[in-house]
């Protein structure tokens, strides 16, 4: 249970300070009522070299040591996908609430024990999927519920990068969960379900495999409830404009890129002037690092914004696809 001094700041302990740690823990110093306590790596040089760059108290060789620690509140887990399961178990069964970034496991048969045990010990538990508390995409998620562009029929979205060449690298490795739908595929799918709701009928994927066995190029296509289709790509080779559009029978969304980060969006209808909306939006976890805080201090045990259900619904999808690929072992 979370102690009185929380209601003061919510205590951060990060698992994993590599390269997207390094974004977070910038940003956690910025959120009111949240300090960085402590960070662990299993190098304890790498941790103390991060928690002297972010002004962490204390830094760990060992992620247990870390867990075992009572002036950590909350754990956010930064380590490439195919740790995050055994490394959600851990801190839940130390008792830490947690936030782990995308995608939280790489199969639904992973995730479902972990809901299981969170549920279980009472505590907080939730993927990072940052765009998810993004202005733009709940401005848009509005003009949709008001029926601006009246029935939604089509929504596409493309995120592709050139990633790393080098074999090892998290991103190509299947050992460490590499392909561009676990990376990146899961952010155009968050999309999709944000903008279409989660009554997913049929789906299917088109993929090209690289040299190491893993889906380098994937295309998704989804059919939902109601009859609206989405057409998504993702990619770790062939960089793409990253943007992304919701039609309906009325109407037009259209983010500019990088749909995933944006500070604006349009609503195009024939039927009024045409609407652009430019957003207030701080850059990176802020928001959702803001709403870990409020959804600790009010004792939830889930999101309201990236439920449980609905990381388990992206693993659905993803999964059954990435384990017809040629190495999946
Ligand atoms: N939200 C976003 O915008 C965003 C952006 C990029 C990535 N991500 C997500 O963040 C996670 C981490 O990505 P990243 O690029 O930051 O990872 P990374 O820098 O490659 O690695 C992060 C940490 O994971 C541990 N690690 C790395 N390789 C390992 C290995 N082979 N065996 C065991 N531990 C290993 C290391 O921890 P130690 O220091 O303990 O050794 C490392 O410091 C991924 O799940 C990714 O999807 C999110």
């Amino acid at each position: 249970m979370l102690d009185s001094e929380m209601k003061e700041n919510v205590r951060w302990g990060i698992l994993g300070p590599g390269r997207i740690a390094e974004s977070f823990a910038r940003d956690v110093v910025q959120v009111e009522g949240c300090v960085l306590q402590a960070v662990a790596s299993r190098d304890v040089e790498r941790a103390r070299a991060f928690a002297e760059r972010h002004g962490a108290e204390i830094a760990y060789g060992d992620y247990a040591e870390m867990l075992a620690d009572e002036a950590v509140d909350v754990v956010y887990v930064a380590t490439p996908h195919a740790f995050h399961a055994e490394q959600i178990r851990m801190c839940l069964e130390a008792g830490k609430p947690v936030l782990c970034e995308k995608p939280v496991t790489i199969s639904p048969d992973d995730l479902r024990p972990l809901i299981a045990l969170a549920e279980e010990k009472k505590l907080f538990f939730m993927e990072g999927l940052w765009s998810r508390f993004s202005p733009a995409w709940r401005q848009a998620r509005r003009w949709i519920d008001e029926g601006r562009i009246g029935t939604s029929r089509h929504l596409t979205a493309s995120f592709g990068f050139r990633g790393p060449k080098d074999p090892e690298n998290r991103l190509l490795n299947p050992s460490l969960g590499g392909g561009a739908l676990w990376d990146v595929g899961i952010y155009t799918l968050a999309f999709a379900t944000t903008m279409l709701g989660t009554q997913v009928e049929e789906t299917a994927v088109q993929a090209r495999f690289g040299g190491t066995g893993v889906d380098e190029d994937a295309s998704m296509m989804l059919r939902f409830a109601g009859g609206a289709v989405a057409q998504l790509f993702c990619s770790v080779n062939t960089q793409t404009r990253h943007e992304a559009t919701i039609e309906g029978d009325e109407g037009r969304i259209v983010f500019p890129p990088d749909f995933w980060r944006p500070e604006s969006v349009e609503l195009i209808t024939p039927k009024a002037t045409d609407e652009r909306c430019f957003l207030d939006t701080p850059p990176g976890f802020q928001l959702e690092i803001a709403h870990v805080r409020d959804a600790l201090r009010d004792r939830l045990l889930q999101s309201p914004v990236i439920p449980l259900a609905e990381s388990l619904l992206w693993q659905e999808i993803i999964y059954p696809w990435v384990r017809r690929f040629p190495d999946f072992n």
